[in-house]
């Protein structure tokens, strides 16, 4: 199948440009779901003191009510792929979008800190299912030529969505002068923190109604002229449309009917691809990537600097964040999705090796001394960078296209729930590594990103250019 790449069935040509509008049009609607990833799970934390006081808890208790979502995003994420193989992929984010309004309004106006958990749960769920369907419906409705730019629109949107949260969340402190409990038209400044993502969740669901089901989804229910029209949408006119069909139909029909049991077989449980999927997540999350979203007050509180302004902050992270997801959708199908993240994983490792160095070097006052101390917020800086332009980007495309179509919702949701429990791995395990040696800490995420690069080497194929069905 590799020779069709270029060949009259394979759509690796570039798209006739007035079908690459309105396929722009259709992959920025669908990443709507990562926009509220990205947004919901970094709003929470604009709120958390807060929620402390509001509801007189520990910080163990609080720390746990936060991570209970991310139990939630690894329980959405299993479950999105059957979902979307039994009713769409459409259908399937509208009820994502539901959950996601129901838990912000649910989230703003708890009765108990245990029902705001609930709620919290519920919204990790849509984020799970988010993250699978995004990915997946990006890639099957995507030309090839543009499928890695395109389906780096998903993590575009989870950073913009972070961004996003941020400011939200600093304008709304502005109005309650500066407490989080300040009293806003009768509610607390965090319930409107909390509340404001209906409005993000309901244009997403209004947006599902405007795009079309995926052809691949299509072409397995036997709605095959609906699934043809949608190919000519999507893939331009001048794609031999008979041939693109019974192609998908010839690869749908090779694997068998999909279910979990499925992405089973080999000696180590999974098919191998499947396990490559759940390595490249599981690498995404090991870095520590999230210890500098959810801690940067950590990194700059041992530089020596209060941040009693933590907006101000967390938003530099951010910026960098958006800057990095820029240079990767300009390179993703110029240079290939393999490069990118061998690039990443050496630049990561070199600047983590660096902030590793600098936190081992002896505190005075509680702080780096300043040359450290500027090292140190450099590297750290450094390392959201080359994880911006690489694993950031590359895992959630690779995820959306490397697995067979029959296999492709099901495995991906394995290696998405995969991703969610190394998230809370890491992030709740954090602060008690932190007290043991921040030094100690970055050279275990040091490991890993050093140990990703013979991982990619050995187990990642290069997808870039290929047709869905000349994966597998
Ligand atoms: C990726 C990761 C997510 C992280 C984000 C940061 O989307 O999957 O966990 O928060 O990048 O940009």
């Amino acid at each position: 199948m590799t020779s069709a790449a270029n060949g009259p069935a394979s759509g690796a040509r570039a798209a006739h440009p007035d079908h690459l509008g309105h396929v722009i049009f259709i992959t920025a609607a669908a990443a709507m779901g990562g926009f509220l990833f990205g947004y919901d799970s970094s709003v929470i934390n604009g709120a958390v003191e807060a929620i402390r006081d509001r509801y007189d808890v520990g910080s163990g208790t609080l720390a746990q009510v936060i991570a209970i979502a991310l139990i939630g995003c690894a329980i959405g994420a299993a479950t999105a792929g059957r979902i979307a193989d039994r009713i769409g992929r459409i259908r399937c984010m509208q009820i994502a979008s539901v959950l996601f309004a129901a838990s912000a309004v649910g989230s703003a106006l708890p009765f108990s800190l245990w029902d705001l958990a609930l709620w919290r749960i519920i919204g990790g769920f849509a984020i799970g299912m988010a993250s699978v369907i995004g990915p997946a419906y990006i890639a099957e409705v995507s030309p090839p030529a543009y499928r890695g730019r395109l389906g780096s629109f998903q993590q575009a949107a989870i950073v913009v969505g972070i961004a996003v949260s941020q400011l939200v969340n600093y304008a709304i402190l502005q109005l309650a002068d500066g407490d989080q409990r300040g009293d806003i038209m009768g509610l607390e400044a965090w319930q409107w923190m909390l509340g404001v993502e209906v409005v993000p969740a309901v244009l997403y669901g209004l947006l599902s109604f405007a795009i079309p089901e995926s052809p691949r989804f299509l072409i397995s229910v036997g709605k095959k002229e609906r699934a043809r029209q949608i190919l000519e949408e999507v893939e331009g006119k001048g794609v031999d449309l008979d041939a693109r069909v019974a192609e998908i139909e010839t690869a749908m029909h090779r694997e068998h009917k999909s279910s979990f049991r499925d992405l089973l077989g080999g000696r180590f449980g999974f098919l191998p691809i499947v396990w490559v999927g759940i390595g490249l997540s599981l690498f995404q999350q090991l870095v520590g990537i999230n210890v500098a979203f959810y801690y940067s007050a950590t990194l700059w509180q041992s530089v020596g600097i209060n941040p009693t302004n933590s907006f101000f902050y967390s938003f530099t992270t951010s910026i960098i964040n958006i800057i990095g997801t820029v240079i990767a959708m300009v390179l993703v199908d110029r240079v290939g999705r393999r490069p990118l993240v061998l690039i990443g994983s050496t630049g990561m490792a070199i600047a983590l090796a660096v902030e590793a160095w600098a936190f081992s070097a002896d505190l005075v006052d509680g702080k780096l001394p300043g040359t450290e101390g500027v090292v140190a917020l450099i590297a750290a800086h450094t390392f959201v960078l080359f994880f911006a332009l690489s694993w950031g980007v590359v895992v959630w495309v690779f995820l959306g296209e490397m697995f067979p179509n029959r296999i492709r919702a099901a495995a991906l949701g394995v290696a998405a729930s995969a991703q969610w429990i190394a998230n809370w791995s890491i992030t709740a395990s954090f602060p008690s590594l932190a007290d043991w040696n921040l030094s100690g800490t970055y050279m275990i995420y040091t490991g890993f990103a050093l140990l990703s690069i013979p991982f990619v080497l050995k187990f990642v194929k290069e997808t870039k250019g290929k047709t869905l069905e000349e994966m597998g």
